[in-house]
């Protein structure tokens, strides 16, 4: 098994970038290879769950080069193009890919079978597999979890679905399965949820239009193809948005090419409510996304009150920004967070174990949780936690040896390869003191 050894460090300095967006590089693989002509992607995140698409894409006939780790070479294959895989297609880790694929597969002319990691095989599916049974196709799930079988050759309808959860993988599930309907779709959404399909559809030509949270998708002829630059992931740079508010020097850990859609910058907006000093310079568009540097200031956080609005902007960072909680005065409450309970791992629960083990005082709540910060001494105590194989909450705890007594090991963080290749590496380049290491 792969561990952490995180050993307390001084300060965090220096200038970096972070690998490509997770989520931007599954949809380019999917809507590239399904457009016509090829594709040229660079900044692409070569992480396990990115990588997954990657090979599910070619067992479906696309041919995709990949001159180096961050670029690849899409040749499109047109609307109608793809093959059947003739085997099970393995999304490992990656939920994104199996809600997407869901959608993609379930208008194809042949039978597909979708699998996964033993995390991936207890996850939610009937969200996606719900709406797609609505416009016509044939979808099935086990007891709501994969694997997912899905039979081809079913004619697709338009439908109006009022998503019951404002989630961005169910949306994007039905808009890739609507863009082989015979009519339009609209889809309600009870939330704001991050948007990436929508502008990169746009980008590839199709006709679709947003009205707050109503978005209705005319299905096209064709999809262009695209040339991309894929901005750093958000959600890797958020580790290191805390590290720097944690133990930033005074002149300011600097984080450059960092994607910023609104909707997914929740954090930044969490965080500078709690007295985070972080400066976004430099904006600037890439494609079809907004861009900028960060320069992150250490701060003297102090406790807040986050309820829904805000968590459905940045979902996948509650589990650092519970770190950054720890460190600041006062308590602070999250709410309206249960999606948390169904990701990679139960996060609530996850999250709560390792502060249990490293002293924190706090309460998980159902949907959320409670976090008393400690501002005197050390917010955390030396120790063992386990991150549940979950990399999101191995790389949380890896930044809270920052403000630990002493080293604090975490078990089980392979899994830190499906979102953030290289991070140990990355980590160490910016002053964390952190080894990985088998045992
Ligand atoms: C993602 C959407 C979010 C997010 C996940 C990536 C995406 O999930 O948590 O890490 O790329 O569409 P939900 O759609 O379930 O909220």
């Amino acid at each position: 098994m792969q561990m952490f050894e995180a050993h307390p460090a001084m300060r965090v300095f220096g200038t970096m970038t972070v690998p490509g967006d997770k989520s931007i590089s599954h949809r380019a693989l999917m809507l590239s290879g399904i457009a016509e002509g090829v594709s040229d992607v660079t900044g692409f995140l070569a992480s396990e769950d990115c990588l997954a698409t990657l090979s599910a894409m070619r067992a479906l006939g696309v041919r995709i080069e990949q001159p180096s780790a961050t670029r690849v070479l899409i040749h499109g294959v047109g609307l109608h193009g793809l093959q059947a895989a003739g085997r099970p297609l393995d999304m490992g880790n990656a939920g994104t890919a199996m809600r997407l694929f869901t959608g993609l597969l379930s208008a194809q002319k042949f039978d597909s079978q979708l699998i996964g990691d033993a995390s991936l095989m207890k996850r939610p599916m009937e969200r996606v597999a719900k709406p797609l049974r609505e416009m016509g196709a044939d979808v099935r799930t086990h007891n709501g979890t994969p694997p997912i079988d899905i039979g081809g050759d079913k004619r697709l309808r338009g439908i109006d679905y009022c998503m019951p959860i404002a989630s961005a993988q169910v949306k994007s599930a039905i808009l890739l399965a609507s863009l082989y309907a015979g009519g339009p779709t609209t889809i309600t959404a009870p939330g704001v949820s991050r948007d990436h399909s929508e502008r990169m559809l746009k980008s590839c030509g199709v006709r679709i239009s947003i009205d707050g949270l109503r978005t209705t998708l005319q299905p096209p002829q064709r999809l262009a193809g695209q040339n991309l630059s894929v901005p750093g992931d958000f959600s890797s740079a958020a580790f290191f948005i805390v590290a720097g508010l944690l133990a930033g020097p005074q002149e300011g850990l600097l984080i450059q090419n960092v994607g910023l859609n609104p909707t997914r910058t929740g954090l930044l907006d969490i965080l500078r409510n709690m007295g985070g000093r972080i400066d976004i310079l430099n904006a600037r568009e890439s494609g079809a996304e907004p861009v900028a540097d960060l320069l992150i200031r250490a701060s003297s956080l102090h406790g807040v009150r986050v309820g829904r609005d805000l968590v459905s902007l940045g979902i996948d960072e509650l589990p650092v920004l519970f770190v950054a909680a720890a460190c600041a005065r006062g308590e602070t409450w999250v709410s309206g967070a249960e999606e948390l309970r169904v990701k990679e791992s139960d996060r609530i629960a996850a999250m709560s174990a390792g502060l249990t083990a490293l002293g924190v005082a706090h309460s998980p709540l159902p949907d959320g949780m409670r976090i008393e910060g400690r501002v005197q001494g050390k917010a955390f105590a030396a120790g063992e936690v386990d991150s549940f194989g979950d990399h999101r909450i191995a790389m949380s705890f890896a930044i809270a040896s920052l403000r630990a007594a002493g080293p604090i090991t975490i078990r089980d963080v392979a899994n830190v390869a499906t979102s953030f290749p290289g991070f140990v590496a990355l980590a160490q380049s910016v002053g964390l003191q952190i080894r990985q290491d088998a045992i």
